[in-house]
């Protein structure tokens, strides 16, 4: 980056800007990123000028030209940002000038950086919310596929992590689906308030042009535009609002990434992660580290401070445009960068998770998971629930003693705690017939968990 001397407002100055004042207050490190956006407002905005007459039309021809000779420039890595022009919208508008001179300087008329920067980061925000809905969709997508293949695949369901009751590993993994279509509810609906126009906010007023914003804001696909030009400069609860969906998200990530971690442990041992998805140790040799899901779970942190920045930021700042607002860029950037990279690893290991189906089963068969269906069980023999649930107690007490799974003890043991047990009680008190005795909406039987994802699948189209 150069240090070109900023001319745009150092009219009523009489001193240079210090050295390091320059470096301390520049956004451009950063907000460069805004530059196809900041081009694609500016066209907009000289289009719109040149229509109501503050423009000529060869004036916005030669703007319009010189931005998409900008453009070509920033794309070809030939672009010169400078720190001194402080920011992406005055590196721009300075080599504008150069191109095309007067036209160049006559752009900014009727606009301010201030609603300018806020036009921007809506435009780049609009755009990221439907390349973050599509990444979650491509999750859902895989996530789809594994519970499909994992239907009938008993594991322990938890409460407290202590094994509770037989589920399904497809029933599982649709759980996290659900979470993700709330996801993508939250950005859509959060993206209805992004996709709204502050341009022509000015700098705080309006401006004494007779501008065209309906214009403006069809140009640029705008819904909607800002109808007070205070709040159009200076609010930033669009961005808030994207950084706790984006949170939400992340913590749904995380409670994923804590699950993998615990069952591609030894100790749990359901799953499998594949090599590519893992690291080693230097020091002990035996080690298969789940960097990505740990590493999702830690990202998460970062999201949630993101968000606490910015709430913090735009905590008791004075209408309307404070310098403050230039902080709100890389806690944005940041959560966009790092949730698209947290949902692209998730699904592109998603397919790679190998089950390993008969640890889960044994597992399953050692935490008196039927416990309740034989509660239930007696409770359809006309014994009141909290009756059977003492007996079912009982019995799980003696077969603790004993080593046995419930369904391990003889009809004559069962009967000793209650004389109503009959045969038929093995059906019910096997993993299989637990799961499938569960068959209503939202349940855990395989048919249920099938039929709930010939349902997704339609939502995901
Ligand atoms: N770089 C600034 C920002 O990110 C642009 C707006 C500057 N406006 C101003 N009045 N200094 O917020």
């Amino acid at each position: 980056m150069t240090t070109k001397t900023n001319q745009s407002w150092g009219g009523r100055f009489n001193e240079p800007t210090d050295e390091f004042v320059k470096i301390f207050g520049a956004s451009v490190f950063f907000d460069k990123i805004l530059a196809p956006y900041d081009i694609q407002g500016s066209i907009a905005h000289a289009t719109m000028l040149s229509e109501v007459g503050i423009l000529t039309a060869e004036e916005k021809d030669q703007v319009i030209k010189g931005l998409n000779q900008i453009s070509d420039e920033i794309n070809a890595g030939e672009f010169e940002w400078s720190v001194a022009l402080e920011d992406v919208h005055m590196n721009i508008e300075s080599r504008l000038t150069e191109i095309c001179g007067d036209a160049g300087k006559k752009l900014h008329t009727g606009r301010s950086r201030n609603d300018q920067v806020a036009t921007d980061i809506r435009l780049y925000l609009r755009d990221q919310i439907d390349m973050v809905a599509d990444e979650i969709k491509r999750l859902q997508s895989a996530l789809l596929d594994l519970a499909e293949k994992e239907a009938g695949t008993i594991l322990p369901g938890f409460t407290h992590l202590q094994a509770a009751q037989p589920i399904s590993f497809g029933h599982h993994m649709m759980a996290y689906f659900e979470m993700l279509s709330r996801d993508v509810e939250r950005l859509v609906d959060a993206q209805k308030r992004v996709n709204t126009m502050p341009l022509g906010s000015a700098a705080l007023a309006g401006t004494t042009y007779p501008i065209n914003r309906e214009r403006t804001a069809e140009l640029l696909g705008f819904e909607r535009i800002c109808t007070n030009s205070l709040d159009g400069v200076s609010d930033r609860d669009f961005a808030i609002e994207f950084l706790s969906a984006a949170s939400i998200t992340m913590m749904h990530l995380s409670r994923f990434s804590e699950e993998l971690i615990l069952w591609s442990s030894a100790q749990f041992d359901f799953i499998e992660l594949p090599d590519s998805f893992c690291t080693g140790s230097s020091i002990m040799p035996q080690k298969k580290n789940p960097d990505v899901p740990e590493l999702v779970r830690g990202k998460t942190g970062r999201v949630y401070g993101n968000l606490t920045s910015l709430l913090t930021i735009m905590k008791a700042q004075p209408l309307a445009y404070n310098k403050d607002n230039q902080e709100d860029k890389e806690p944005l950037f940041d959560t966009v960068d790092t949730l698209k990279a947290c949902l692209r690893v998730f699904a592109d290991m998603v397919p790679t998770i190998e089950t390993k189906r008969d640890n889960m089963y044994n597992s399953t068969k050692k935490g008196y998971t039927t416990a309740t269906d034989l509660a239930d069980y007696l409770v359809k023999k006309g014994l009141p629930f909290r009756d059977a649930h003492e007996v079912v107690g009982q019995s799980v007490s003696y077969g603790i003693e004993h080593q046995k799974d419930l369904s391990e003890l003889s009809l004559e043991e069962l009967q000793v705690f209650d004389d109503r047990i009959e045969n038929d009680v093995f059906d019910i008190l096997s993993l299989e017939g637990s799961l499938c005795a569960r068959d209503h909406l939202g349940a855990t039987a395989p048919n249920q968990v099938k039929a709930a994802i010939k349902t997704a699948r339609k939502s995901l189209k």
